[in-house]
């Protein structure tokens, strides 16, 4: 049955493009958390869900904060950065990837991205760098990025900071390695459309052992309460300026159940994303569909089903023809280098050409993908948006001959 809602057709069984995952022992968690009492920073929970995380990140420390934006903010404050001080990331990217360092006062400069991982790359990266740059952020786009191995070498070899912004990548590999343990300061995400989420949170994990006193002190308000709580020191005092980044221990209660549920919920993501590559990739060509390719070793997350859209195609045109399907598709982000935000002087230099980064900004779409959506419900996904493209795509053939 279909239903009108302003002004466009609705199927009533729409499929959500996110749903959150309820894992088994989450209630159960919360409920221990709500009876112990602890329910702030720092507690029982926290320390269970770090050591999961650690385990995954090759035994990195994980420190867990309220989001991945905070994590981000608590990396910059680490990099100690100044207005003469450039972090080149790329411009296809969440804003908060850049408000983390323009609120330290640092200038941004913009790199392009690589057409079939949609991330920065080495040669991006290179394009971008300056004599001036001090950091580098990539940003794993749908937990990809070919070339994070060159890249940290790259930063290794001229002294640049790598913070990786893998919000969507936890579980991902390249080489073995896990991503987010490349660069001295990775961070995470769990945030509810996230593959393990607890409505919203985040984590630093920090490879630098160099790094690890300094982030604990600035993540608890400048202080070194960590060391007090470890019966290191009987009283903590003031050491730095710092700030508030610590997760409630109620929510990585929550957090906790998602992890130990995570085989489950990534099997159930990786059966997802093959049924709807079997249907969609045959017909990419004819199509003209661009999925986002995975390179060869390398393990990806399943967190995101991405494609470019055939280029004469109105993505917003294809979205409303897919809800009509029943279907509730995305697009993504909007490019930051064009973004009114970003003016300079914030964003330093000209208004850089990053011409792929333009041109997948109106292309990307995004299709449902959670761990209780069915595979049925994906193939209706993938058929739907193969008939889609066909009429639509004909239509513009039509307009262009
Ligand atoms: C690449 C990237 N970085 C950072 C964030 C911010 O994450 P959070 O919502 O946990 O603050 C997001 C949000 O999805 C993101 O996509």
């Amino acid at each position: 049955m279909r239903v009108a809602r302003r002004g466009t057709l609705y199927c009533a069984a729409m499929i959500p493009f996110s749903k959150h995952c309820t894992a088994p022992r989450e209630a159960q968690y919360v409920q221990e958390s709500l009876a112990s009492g602890h329910l702030s920073g720092d507690g029982p929970f926290t320390r269970r869900a770090a050591a999961i995380l650690g385990a995954h990140l090759n035994g990195a420390p994980v420190l867990l904060t309220p989001s991945c934006s905070d994590a981000l903010e608590l990396a910059a404050l680490l990099c100690d950065l100044g207005p003469d001080d450039e972090v080149v990331m790329p411009s296809l990217t969440f804003s908060s990837t850049a408000n983390a360092f323009a609120i330290r006062g640092a200038a941004l400069r913009f790199a392009d991205v690589d057409p079939t991982t949609f991330s920065m790359e080495l040669p991006q990266l290179q394009a971008a760098v300056t004599p001036a740059t001090r950091v580098v952020v990539a940003v794993h786009y749908g937990g990809v990025t070919r070339d994070i191995a060159a890249m940290r070498d790259y930063c290794l070899a001229r002294g640049l900071r790598l913070v990786e912004d893998n919000a969507h990548g936890l579980f991902a590999s390249c080489g073995g390695q896990p991503l987010g343990t490349f660069g001295p300061l990775g961070t995470l995400s769990f945030h509810g459309t996230k593959n393990v989420s607890c409505g919203e949170g985040g984590a630093v994990v920090v490879s630098d052992p160099a790094l690890l006193e300094r982030a604990e002190i600035l993540r608890e308000k400048g202080t070194d309460r960590h060391r007090f709580l470890r019966g290191e020191v009987d009283r903590y005092t003031w050491r730095e300026v710092g700030s508030s980044f610590l997760l409630a221990d109620v929510l990585a209660a929550l957090l906790t159940a998602q992890l130990e549920y995570a085989a489950t919920i990534q099997a159930r993501r990786h059966a997802l994303v093959q049924r709807y590559c079997e249907l969609l990739a045959p017909r990419a060509a004819e199509l003209g569909l661009e999925l986002q390719q995975v390179p060869s070793g390398y393990q990806p997350p399943a967190h995101l089903l991405a494609m470019l859209l055939p280029r004469g195609v109105e993505r917003a045109r294809v979205l409303v023809a897919m809800r009509e399907r029943g279907v509730q598709a995305t697009s993504h982000y909007e490019p930051l280098h064009l973004a009114p935000a970003y003016r300079p002087p914030l964003r330093r230099g000209a208004l850089p050409s990053l011409p792929v980064t333009e041109d997948i900004g109106c292309r990307l779409l995004r299709l449902p993908l959670f761990p209780d959506l069915t595979l049925e419900a994906a193939e209706r996904g993938a058929v739907a948006l193969c008939e889609v493209l066909q009429q639509l795509g004909a239509g513009a053939r039509g307009r262009a001959t």
